[in-house]
């Protein structure tokens, strides 16, 4: 039989071919990279990115330029100048303006070309640098990255009582973003992965029933204790999670339990950024000794071994998970166990059970809105998450 001949009987049409979607990439161009882009991503820490400086960014597989002009505002822009294709992250900035180190060209914060210094006059007003919308919340750095009009911004809420906001360590993860956002909707991972060290202890005694339900702005995820209480956990979408969860190791005794804003920015397919922010219900007193203990947890941090050294030593069998100490130990297990899964998990080759509800509904959502943006059918419209539906600890 030739290749073009069909194999079914005469007027029989053969099912289409099923279109096979990758839920993990976010590379430029793909259903999945087009649906990451209809939403703001963190991509760096404010405390990072002081006045007057520049760095290179990398976020879903395309690079860029972020710095910080004399107003005080951030701005992501292209990575190359349109000149000759220099980093701008090599240049300098001036006023809210940056300028190639290479020849001079020089972009003001609407991203025009204002001065070229070897140029005719009137060339540069025909020269423009892609700038990208930025924004500040909770510590941390937004830009957003669509063909469209962005999102209203914030694009998710944050906790109304008084506390100290706390912005993580960074952490740049070699795998996947997806592993990590699915790792937060697995509640029962809490009791295994972080029992040695017993950071996590509280969550432990019981393990909890998982069920999960799409909402206008994301999935709700339910974790039910034998007591009939409900651990309630948001999970904003694409890639954010908002959660309570136990006092950092070595954080015990001062401020309780804390809310969690963790953001998984991919970096490309097989690297993605850990940027996190919690609110502490501490004031007054509370806070200052907060305060304290955190800056000695910071300087216990400091000390220590990188968490990818640690997880690297982990992986090769030169530490046993059970026996590592870190102040970031929680941070180690859980990088360990899903950067573990291999830069993309095999998702083709897994075994989901009833604990997996979470990760089974996002997987859903996630295909049937990127065979929609695929096939060219309307996509869901997300709607920005209301302030009152939050998470709840279930104890
Ligand atoms: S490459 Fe930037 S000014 Fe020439
Ligand atoms: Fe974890």
């Amino acid at each position: 039989m030739r290749p073009t001949e069909s194999r079914a009987s005469p007027g029989v049409q053969s099912p289409p071919e099923r279109l096979e979607i990758d839920i993990a990439t976010t590379r430029p161009g793909t259903p999945g990279g087009i649906f990451m882009r209809q939403f703001w991503h963190a991509v760096y820490r404010t405390q990072d990115l002081p006045i007057g400086h520049v760095r290179p960014i990398r976020i879903m597989s395309e690079d860029y330029a972020l710095y910080r002009g004399q107003s005080g505002a951030p701005l992501v822009v292209a990575y190359r100048c349109p000149h000759r294709g220099a980093p701008l992250h090599l240049g300098g900035v001036e006023d809210d303006a940056i300028r190639c180190v290479y020849h001079g060209w020089k972009f003001d914060n609407s991203g025009q070309c204002v001065h070229q210094p070897a140029e005719e006059a009137g060339f540069a007003r025909k020269v423009s640098l892609r700038t990208f919308p930025t924004r500040e919340y909770l510590g941390l750095v937004f830009a957003y990255f669509g063909e469209r009009e962005p999102p209203s911004f914030p694009h998710f809420p944050h906790r109304q009582s008084e506390g100290l906001i706390q912005v993580w360590n960074h952490e740049h993860v070699p795998c996947n973003y997806l592993q990590s956002f699915e790792n937060s909707m697995d509640e029962v991972h809490v009791a295994f992965a972080h029992q040695p060290g017993g950071s996590h202890v509280k969550l432990s005694a019981d393990l909890p029933i998982i069920t999960a339900e799409e909402t206008a702005w994301g999935m709700l995820r339910f974790g039910t204790r034998r007591t009939g209480k409900v651990r309630q956990t948001l999970h904003y979408a694409p890639n954010i999670t908002r959660v309570i969860v136990p006092p950092l190791a070595g954080m015990d005794g001062v401020g309780g339990w804390s809310e969690i804003y963790f953001s998984f920015t991919p970096v490309d397919d097989e690297n993605h950024l850990w940027l996190i922010t919690s609110h502490v219900e501490v004031t007054g007193k509370d806070a200052e000794a907060y305060r304290a203990k955190r800056a000695e947890y910071d300087s216990k941090f400091a000390a220590a071994p990188l968490v990818m050294d640690v997880v690297r030593d982990i992986w090769s069998g030169k530490v046993r998970f059970a026996d590592v100490t870190h102040p970031d130990l929680a941070i180690v297990q859980d990088i360990a166990v899903q950067a573990g899964q291999g830069r993309i998990e095999d998702r083709a080759n897994e075994r989901l059970g009833r604990s997996d509800a979470g990760i089974i509904l996002w997987r859903k959502i996630l295909t049937r809105e990127l065979l929609a943006i695929a096939e060219g059918r309307p996509a869901k419209k997300w709607e920005t998450p209301p302030a009152e539906v939050v998470p709840t600890l279930g104890f």
